[in-house]
């Protein structure tokens, strides 16, 4: 095969992947865990072809930067260099949500892009190596390749630093409300930010309760213990902004919106709803609630102020092979 697609879901991170030990091999500096969103998705066609002179890449339908370009570049040239071919590739993404804007957009990218890019090089790739792969492209999109709710191990070893499934995505009735405050690009992105972490003087604090938060958010997953879940998951997003506040130079996402529906979130809680809030490198904020109150909460939350648009997630599917080409 020379040609395919894939889809992949962005992932909301509960354990926040924030800082690395390698930066070339993107190994991060603690392990994560995630869920996959079924309503944010990139479909992604890889097209190896041989009259192509260099790579082409066009995302929601408009050539790309050149750094874009180039990292897609890399990327593929790992997949080449697995499948040893030479070839040059045409890449068409699309997302079904606004790019850059704290939804993890390089993780649903890159995964999508691992799993299409070595489909359409002929590989047979395990879960296990896909994962691996998509985390040397983007470290958030080791975790978009299992479904479901996901572990990302840290590791020393590029081998040993993978994504696996925790929970299948039917093991939870649970929903991630994606409250979009700001579509534009953000001004530092999550991989410079990654970067910054060793600068903070809250850096080890936070680590060493990541570390421990870790094996609690799990087994509230596993218990779907929701109380426990959104109450660690919540102190730990506080904790991931809290070190980027504190780096050098220092990075502020949020704006007023994201404090307002911070503030509405713990103000719900109070009145009885149970909802708990985390944030990636953005602004937006994603709401967290158990199924049945995912309607009203939307409904409420979309009147608030700044509030552009609602994103409604239930757990989602792994990367997967779809058939139709998106050229
Ligand atoms: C805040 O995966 O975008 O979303 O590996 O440099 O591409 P790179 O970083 P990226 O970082 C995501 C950081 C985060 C937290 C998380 O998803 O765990």
């Amino acid at each position: 095969m020379t040609r395919a697609t894939a889809q992949s879901c962005a992932n909301i991170a509960f354990i926040k992947y924030w800082g690395r030990r390698d930066d070339d091999l993107r190994l991060p500096l603690n392990s994560s865990i995630s869920m996959n969103l079924d309503h944010a998705t990139t479909a992604t066609t890889v097209a190896f072809d041989p009259a192509l002179e260099t790579d082409q890449v066009t995302i929601e339908g408009a050539e790309t930067t050149e750094q874009a370009a180039r990292r897609v570049s890399t990327h593929l040239d790992r997949i080449r260099a697995r499948a040893d071919i030479s070839t040059r590739a045409r890449v068409v993404s699309r997302n079904s949500f606004p790019m850059g804007a704290g939804i993890a957009s390089s993780a649903s990218a890159f995964a999508a892009l691992t799993v299409a890019g070595c489909a359409a090089a002929g590989l047979r790739v395990s879960e296990r190596d896909l994962s691996i792969l998509a985390r040397l492209g983007s470290g958030s999109a080791s975790r978009s390749i299992p479904a479901g709710f996901v572990e990302w191990h840290t590791a020393k070893t590029s081998a040993n630093s993978y994504a696996e499934q925790i929970v299948p995505p039917d093991h939870w009735d649970i929903c991630d409300l994606v409250v979009i405050v700001q579509t534009g690009h953000k001004a530092v992105g999550s991989s410079q930010g990654n970067q910054l972490v060793h600068t903070s003087p809250f850096a080890t604090a936070r680590l060493a309760e990541a570390e421990r938060a870790l094996p609690v958010i799990r087994a509230a997953i596993l218990r779907r213990d929701f109380t426990m879940f959104g109450e660690e998951t919540e102190q730990e997003a506080i904790r991931m902004h809290a070190v980027a506040m504190t780096s050098r130079p220092s990075l502020l996402y949020w704006s007023p919106a994201t404090v307002g529906i911070m503030q509405a979130v713990r103000e719900k809680r109070a009145a009885g709803t149970e909802a708990y809030f985390t944030i990636d490198a953005g602004a937006n904020v994603h709401v967290l609630c158990q199924g049945a109150d995912a309607g009203t909460l939307t409904a409420e939350l979309s009147v608030l102020s700044g509030v552009q648009d609602v994103i409604t997630n239930q757990p989602g599917p792994g990367t997967q092979i779809i058939t139709a080409h998106l050229f």
